[in-house]
């Protein structure tokens, strides 16, 4: 586990990586040091070309965490190897696109970060794949006098942050070194595609927790659910979804009906008190009642700024689609999302769970 040293270094959002950047190339993939100035590493640094290693004895930790991939025009987190096991990009639109989403998640909760009743007091609070870490942002704002740490694989996190605030960079796939009895609340949001054991990550939080501590799990369901079959099941949407989930099996990420079973796992592993909030996301703005509309909005926006994302690197990489392919396909995503005769909802699960008073 390590602490980022902050986005010195790390590339603006918005800008392409440039000159602060040292390069790599290899089968069409491009691989970036991002180097703070004053830095004078350069490709062979970081990149062993005998090895197809990206990394060499002197490499540092530093270089390893802000180490980088571009790929059909999309930068992604790298990792000692030089590849991303994250099938998603962490680039600025996407950060725009995690932000935009906060305020659905939001919006979902009638203005909540949260449905566990954590009380007024808590005192140590983690966010695990905290992304830009602006849920994180607002918890630290919220309770100034609990300590919160926030998590993830990229160092995407800005620097000015509540003082309460610290961001490290870790795998919550790997063995958990917070110790026993270490939170109050463990959240964790949007990570359905991205973690291969869930029960793992469970129980590792269960035994971070303090007794009566909560553990808290937001997603969607990712299936475009219509009351009314107005959604074709020949159409792209359709056909897309079952890509999306075929691809991350073959990634080994379950994602296929896994938020509908995270109350019975945190149950299994001995949380009680479990809650399930499920609230309907409509996916473009066909509801007339206007809060639906303004989640339709909301949600529409996300779909048009994040299907190349979602697609492009899974589609490629799992299903041997070429980047024309996606592209294509991404179009036609784009022009049926938009139709608004398609009474198309996800499901958003917020599902939460108490490591019980009598926990030893
Ligand atoms: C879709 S984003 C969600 C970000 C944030 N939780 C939110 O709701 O705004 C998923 C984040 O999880 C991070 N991530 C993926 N796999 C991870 C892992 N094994 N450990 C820690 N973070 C991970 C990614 O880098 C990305 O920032």
């Amino acid at each position: 586990m390590s602490s980022p040293p902050g986005k010195k270094g790390s590339p603006p959002r918005g800008s392409p990586p440039g000159d602060d950047y040292a390069a790599g190339t290899t089968g069409g993939h491009q691989h970036y040091l991002i180097a703070d100035s004053g830095d004078s590493s350069t490709e062979d640094d970081f990149w062993d070309s005998d090895t197809g290693s990206l990394m060499t004895d002197t490499t540092s930790l530093r270089e390893q965490i802000y180490a980088q991939i571009v790929e059909n025009g999309r930068r992604y987190n790298a990792n000692a190897a030089g590849q991303s096991e994250y099938q998603f990009p962490v680039d600025e639109m996407e950060q725009d696109r995690l932000d935009l989403m906060h305020h659905i998640f939001k919006l979902l909760l009638h203005g909540e970060l949260y449905i566990s009743p954590i009380g007024e007091n808590p005192q140590r609070i983690l966010d695990i794949g905290t992304g830009t870490g602006i849920w994180a942002i607002e918890v630290a704002d919220l309770f100034p006098s609990a300590s919160v740490v926030g998590t993830d694989l990229a160092p995407i996190q800005p620097t000015w942050v509540p003082p309460n605030l610290e961001f490290q960079i870790d795998d919550c796939e790997g063995e958990w070194t917070w110790g026993k009895d270490a939170f109050d609340f463990i959240h964790i949001r949007y990570l359905r595609a991205a973690i291969s054991d869930w029960p793992r990550l469970f129980e590792q939080a269960y035994n971070s927790l303090k007794p009566g501590g909560y553990f808290e799990f937001q997603d969607p369901d990712l299936l475009f659910l219509t009351d009314d079959g107005s959604l074709p099941e020949d159409a792209a949407l359709t056909q897309y979804i079952n890509y999306f989930h075929k691809a991350c099996e073959k990634r080994g990420k379950h994602t296929l009906g896994q938020p509908q079973t995270v109350a019975d796992e945190l149950r299994k592993i001995g949380y009680d008190d479990v809650k399930v909030v499920c609230q309907k996301c409509p996916q473009n703005p066909w509801p007339k009642n206007q809060h639906m509309k303004t989640l339709g909005r909301y949600s529409l926006l996300n779909l048009l700024d994040g299907l190349e994302g979602f697609a492009m690197k899974l589609f490629t990489g799992a299903l041997g689609w070429k980047k024309d392919e996606v592209d294509v396909f991404v179009m036609r995503l784009k022009q049926e999302a938009l139709n608004k005769n398609y009474h198309m909802y996800f499901n958003y699960y917020f599902v939460s769970g108490r490591k019980p008073l009598s926990a030893v």
